[in-house]
């Protein structure tokens, strides 16, 4: 069994779509298994975003994500990074497949509502920086 991590990013939560992306994890069959809300610091964004601290949008990314309250997930089951990558649709909305959360609530390539593992070694990095195992149910 696979899990990733899912963050419902600062522009999802103000703008009231925590509900939203939990009912389309819901009516998809994603196995919740663990969630909390934080608003996280500058310098816990940039600790979780360390692999793109090179890249020319780190300081903008790492600003938006310590914007708010964000909503932390775990997932599992069976494929669940790649069968969530393709539920939050491509990084660029623009290109995101039609029905999919980035397609529908994105407004922007850095505002794009929701965040995903993007491989196994990855996701365990990220499920440890947010949950310890008393956290994790199941
Ligand atoms: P995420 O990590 O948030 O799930 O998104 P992703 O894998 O689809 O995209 P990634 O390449 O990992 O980029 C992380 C986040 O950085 C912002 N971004 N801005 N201005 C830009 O060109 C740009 N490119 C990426 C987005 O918020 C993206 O989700
Ligand atoms: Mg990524």
């Amino acid at each position: 069994m696979e899990k990733t991590l899912s963050i419902i990013k600062p522009d999802g939560v103000s703008r009231g779509l925590i509900g939203e992306v939990i009912q389309r994890l819901e009516k998809n069959n994603f196995k919740i298994i663990a969630m909390k809300m934080l608003h996280m610091t500058k310098a816990q964004a940039e600790g979780f975003y360390a692999v793109h601290k090179e890249r020319p949008f780190f300081e903008s990314l790492t600003d938006f994500m310590s914007s708010g309250p964000a909503v932390m997930m775990v997932l599992e089951g069976e494929d669940v990074i790649s069968k969530y990558r393709e539920l939050m649709g491509a990084t660029n909305y623009k290109e995101a497949a039609e029905g999919t959360i980035r397609a529908d609530f994105a407004t922007d390539i850095e505002k794009n509502i929701v965040h995903g593992s993007d491989a196994p070694e990855t996701a365990a990095f990220e499920i440890g920086y947010f949950f310890n195992s008393f956290e994790i149910v199941g």
